[in-house]
């Protein structure tokens, strides 16, 4: 008998891209012999046929027209590794509409129109898989779906933004400043061309909420979200963290309760206890705790992007598309199904949210300063667990770091906008969480 043969486009041959074609050349005809197929590389859409690529591939195979490659019939998947969400998006729903597993690995489009693109994919009978699109290299999304599906998730937590960590790590364990150890990760190619996507915490954002979706089958509201960035952390908070036993990541944070049927989803700069998992995950890597009711606590850490990395979960997504062609099956039929069970789901209030905070301001020094401070803590109900230090670094101003026992973030959001208000405070309160489980 012949082996069926899989048609595949691949949309964008750059960072990614590029992986994928090195990869799958390299690994072609193992995965051939495992699949029973023949892979035919249909072709391969970018935006300029001239640029110089680190691949080699025959020219023929290169189009600028993405639209007649997804219309190619004998293409049977499509790899979508373009990004962006304009673009991406019509090609992704074109495809999806004319019957074609799509794979792709675009966290902004998922996020974006998450619930427009499984509704092509469910429409046309079900053929999305996007493994690349959170965590890089790491099996993450698989986990939830498949090893780990017997778990309710009452917390996920994660480190999912690999130049955030590398910017806190080199900060924290080499004492550059926030701006040197910025353009260092632009220097390594670890920076997005627009940075703020990653230190602002957008690109943490789209995974928090992809990872949310798949535990809960809710997309968290851009407005009922906590999306905070690196940008105002200083050496003052790093130091502070080191001293108490606390080290500064940047995390993933979706948290659900069952009884009271909320999921909280936020993305911010926080105090990791030392001891715990996520703070020994450094640089560019990811590492994500899933905290199941029948399994515990599971982390997974790796390599969180880049070429060889996300190009490893993509090619794990092609296998599972093509044994779902070859074989029968719908890839994407539980992510039907939880979406409807996430529609009772809704997102928590603010009073629900609770967690110690940390808290630095500059104030001006005068005579009985810090009894003002400490009277709009009172007046909002957060109670201060201690005052770590009060420091006068220039004549006239002093600074002064603090940390709360567990407070509502509707009752810390009041005490830092009076604080804001004050006159004795001189410069936007820096506030961070400090992470509980
Ligand atoms: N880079 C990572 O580490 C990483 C990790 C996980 C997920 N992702 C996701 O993977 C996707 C790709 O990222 P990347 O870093 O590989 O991006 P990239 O390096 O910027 O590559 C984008 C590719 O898309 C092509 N392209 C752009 N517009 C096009 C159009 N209108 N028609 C056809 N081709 C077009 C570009 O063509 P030219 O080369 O001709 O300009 C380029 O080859 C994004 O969704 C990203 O979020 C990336």
């Amino acid at each position: 008998m012949s082996k069926p043969t899989i048609g595949i486009a691949l949309l964008g041959l750059g960072t990614v891209g590029q992986g994928v074609w090195k990869h799958l050349a390299d690994k072609r005809s193992d995965l051939e012999t495992r699949l029973g197929v023949r892979l035919d590389m249909r072709g391969v859409a970018v935006r300029n046929l001239r640029r110089t690529r680190s691949v080699r591939l025959p020219k023929q195979k290169l189009t600028t027209d993405s639209v007649a490659l997804i219309d190619d019939p004998k293409v049977d998947i499509v790899i979508e590794l373009i990004g962006g969400t304009t673009v991406a998006r019509k090609l992704v729903l074109r495809a999806l509409r004319a019957g074609k597993t799509v794979i792709t690995a675009n966290k902004a489009l998922l996020c974006d129109h998450g619930p427009e693109i499984l509704a092509a994919a469910q429409a046309s009978g079900g053929k999305l898989l996007f493994e690349g699109s959170v965590g890089g290299g790491i099996p993450i999304i698989k986990s939830l779906r498949e090893g780990l599906v017997a778990n309710r998730f009452d917390l996920i937590v994660g480190i999912v933004n690999g130049t955030s960590n590398y910017i806190l790590t080199r900060m924290g364990e080499d004492g550059l400043d926030f701006e040197t150890a910025l353009k260092e990760a632009r220097t390594h190619g670890y920076a997005e061309a627009d940075a703020s996507l990653d230190v602002d915490g957008i690109d943490a954002w789209h995974k928090a909420s992809i990872l949310a979706f798949l535990a809960h089958g809710k997309w968290a509201p851009r407005a009922r979200t906590l999306v905070e960035g690196i940008r105002n952390v200083r050496s003052a908070d790093i130091d502070f963290a080191r001293k108490f036993g606390y080290t500064l990541k940047h995390l993933a944070v979706v948290r659900r309760d069952f009884k009271a049927g909320w999921m909280s989803v936020g993305v911010y700069p926080a105090l990791v206890p030392s001891d715990n998992i996520l703070a020994k995950v450094s640089g560019v890597n990811n590492g994500i705790t899933l905290r199941g009711d029948v399994v515990g606590s599971t982390t997974l850490a790796g390599r969180g992007a880049g070429g060889d990395a996300t190009a490893s979960a993509v090619l794990g997504d092609l296998v599972d598309a093509i044994l779902a062609r070859t074989r029968g099956g719908i890839v994407d039929a539980d992510l039907h199904a939880l979406t409807r069970a996430g529609k009772s789901l809704r997102m928590a209030d603010e009073d629900e949210i609770v967690s110690p905070f940390y808290l630095r301001m500059t104030l001006r020094d005068t005579h009985g300063v810090l009894a003002g401070i400490y009277r709009i803590f009172a007046q909002h109900k957060v109670s201060i667990a201690r005052v770590v230090q009060y420091e006068h670094p220039d004549k006239g101003t002093g600074t002064l770091t603090l940390s709360t026992y567990p407070a509502s973030e509707r009752n810390i959001a009041k005490v830092v906008a009076e604080l804001s208000r004050a006159k004795t405070v001189l410069e936007e309160p820096m506030l961070l969480r400090i992470f509980a489980t």
